[in-house]
């Protein structure tokens, strides 16, 4: 990839950011040591491994080894290109970029988005003048009073009013002189069969969606009456992806760091009825049922704990069976508030108010108990019902990963339908070792994908394990203690190195001109390949402490042990003979006997 930004803006821009900052923007963080740590955003995992150091600069996780610097977690966590990655985290802390020196398809892929941003937050704008109006405003603000929404929830959540007509936006859009070709990729606009556009919202109560950095990346729109379609909602865009976006998040954020704990809904109303009864901590989705990647979020920037609060007809409860297995494979504990029937929750606050509310969800029932309950009272307690129910709830059962945890659940499903327990344990082993099966399965082949650079590297050369960790070690020396560097370059060790990627490393440490043991920004800026960033990340973070005598110990078992592999195999064995090391004979002897196969 080109990169047009030159290395002084680059160094400028990376002194200048923090990586605790932008990441914690990001995913909840926790300080340990004089690091910080929190939950991988990049592989699932329930113990903190992800480790970011203030110190360096860097992240680099423990589990999956990804690993980099500020640039390299924000493409990586944000899926954008280099460039992108430099200019977001300069817009962030102020800086100027010089743009002329980007190329213009990276000009046109920053700015498009950029653009859409803009546009979205100028519509907004003039949605909430609409609203304003004294007139054209007057019936919307009547229906959202008459509702019981207050001032001060309706700012907060900038909601807005797209007036009746076909072309009252386009007017808009025309006088503030954006291109209507590009305001149609926003989808507030839309192009007619012959020629020209027409409104997307009109007549409509607007409710702008912002993402956690408060940019608008879409919208709804209520209807004032009974009429059909009850919503409209922007299309997918560049900038949107409902699959992936939560409403309210830019309100919610500090609340569920505070708490730890998130309210989920299912409508705009719901969310900001639960603002506005002092349940902050809340967001919504937006008309798809709840991802994986929602899930994802929650747990990495959010919370650990969900409150599922949907409607309490036969599609809230379906939704929430829906829901629970995708929570219960991201390891994130997730209760289920039950309303009263006819009840959702933003009718259910403006009726019985915040208490009564609270008092709904002390009784949440966890997952495994919601779904036991909502079986019971589909299929009753009779033997043909005690047997459905069961083969209902084997397959939640089986995913609860911790088997003591998993045991006491099936304890508890055994007393409350009144069957023996051993049935039920067995039943749920016979699905858990199918399960096994399955994942084993995968979980292979993401280890070993079909092909990926850094697979392919390190199988193309015969580094043992043993040898790949002494060249590890030795190029983390070299980075954390410089003054050996003399010394390793004496030695010729670098000449022994078998993995290709530690030994472009050690050799570019070899031409670095600062030896600062916390800076690695050089090394980060030359490295263009991913995977050799993430190996820079975990050398750097490692927390061992190097001295000269450790240093040149390090130096000498690595060298003595090339130059005895390089040994005839024969002399080898004659040495160890010598030497009395019988394991040691016993393994050449037997390296000897594979040879003579092989040849
Ligand atoms: N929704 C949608 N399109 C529809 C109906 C619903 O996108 N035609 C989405 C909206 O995000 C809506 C959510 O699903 O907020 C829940 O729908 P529903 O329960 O029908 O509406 P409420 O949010 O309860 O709205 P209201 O209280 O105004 O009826
Ligand atoms: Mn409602």
């Amino acid at each position: 990839m080109a990169i047009n930004i030159t290395e002084d803006k680059r160094a400028e821009i990376r002194h200048r950011a923090d990586i605790v900052e932008i990441i914690s923007e990001r995913i909840v963080l926790k300080k340990a040591g004089k690091d910080f740590v929190g939950l991988c955003p990049f592989h699932s995992e329930k113990t903190p491994s992800f480790t970011v150091s203030p110190g360096k600069q860097i992240y680099h996780c423990f589990g999956c080894g990804a690993g980099g610097d500020v640039f390299s977690f924000m493409m990586k966590y944000d899926g954008v290109g280099f460039s992108e990655a430099v200019s977001e985290i300069a817009r962030r802390y102020g800086i100027d970029l010089p743009t002329r020196s980007m190329t213009p398809q990276q000009k046109k892929n920053i700015s498009e988005k950029q653009l859409l941003f803009d546009i979205n937050h100028q519509v907004m704008n003039y949605y909430r003048t609409q609203l304003a109006d004294r007139l054209i405003g007057e019936t919307a603000r009547e229906y959202l009073q008459q509702r019981g929404f207050n001032r001060k929830v309706i700012d907060e959540f900038e909601l807005g009013f797209a007036p009746e007509g076909w072309d009252k936006l386009i007017h808009f859009i025309r006088k503030s002189n954006i291109p209507l070709s590009i305001a149609e990729k926003t989808g507030l606009i839309i192009p007619k069969e012959n020629k020209g556009y027409y409104d997307r919202f009109r007549n409509r109560i607007i409710f702008p969606i912002l993402d956690e950095k408060r940019r608008v990346i879409g919208f709804g729109g209520r209807v004032l009456d009974d009429s059909k379609p009850k919503y409209l909602n922007s299309p997918e865009s560049p900038i949107y992806h409902k699959g992936h976006s939560l409403y309210g998040v830019h309100a919610s954020k500090d609340r569920c760091r505070e708490t730890e704990t998130v309210f989920i809904v299912e409508g705009y109303f719901d969310l900001i009825s639960l603002h506005q009864h002092g349940f902050t901590n809340s967001v919504a989705t937006l008309g798809t049922a709840l991802t994986v990647e929602h899930v994802r979020l929650l747990k990495r920037g959010f919370a650990r704990k969900a409150y599922l609060v949907f409607d309490s007809d036969a599609a809230g409860v379906k939704a929430a069976h829906r829901s629970i297995p995708i929570f219960m494979d991201e390891s994130v504990s997730a209760a289920v508030v039950v309303l009263p029937k006819g009840y959702d929750p933003d009718s259910y606050l403006h009726k019985m108010g915040a208490k009564a509310f609270q008092e709904a969800t002390d009784h949440a029932l966890g997952m495994i108990d919601f779904l036991i309950e909502s079986a019971v009272l589909q299929y009753g307690l009779t033997i043909e019902g005690k047997l459905r129910i069961l083969s209902e709830i084997s397959d939640p059962l089986s995913r609860i990963s911790d088997s003591v945890t998993r045991s006491i659940y099936i304890r508890h499903v055994a007393d409350r339908i009144n069957v023996e327990e051993a049935a039920v344990a067995e039943k749920i082993r016979s699905v858990v070792s199918r399960i096994r099966q399955v994942k084993h399965h995968q979980d292979n082949r993401a280890q070993n994908p079909p092909k990926t650079e850094s697979i392919s590297r390190s199988c193309s050369s015969p580094t043992t394990s043993d040898d790949l960790r002494l060249e590890k070690q030795i190029v983390s020396m070299m980075l954390k203690y410089p003054k050996i560097l003399p010394q390793v370059e004496k030695s010729g060790a670098m000449n022994y190195f078998q993995d290709k990627d530690l030994k472009n490393l050690g050799q570019m440490i070899f031409t670095r001109t600062s030896h600062d043991e916390n800076e690695f920004s050089d090394l980060m800026n030359q490295l263009e390949d991913d995977v050799l960033r993430q190996l820079l990340a975990s050398l750097a973070i490692s927390d061992e402490c190097w001295d000269q005598k450790s240093c040149e110990n390090l130096l000498f078992q690595f060298i003595q042990s090339q130059k005895r592999k390089r040994q005839p195999l024969i002399s080898r064995i004659k040495a160890a003979e010598e030497s009395n090391d019988q394991e040691l004979l016993l393994q050449l002897l037997k390296e000897k006997q594979e040879q003579a196969v092989t040849r």
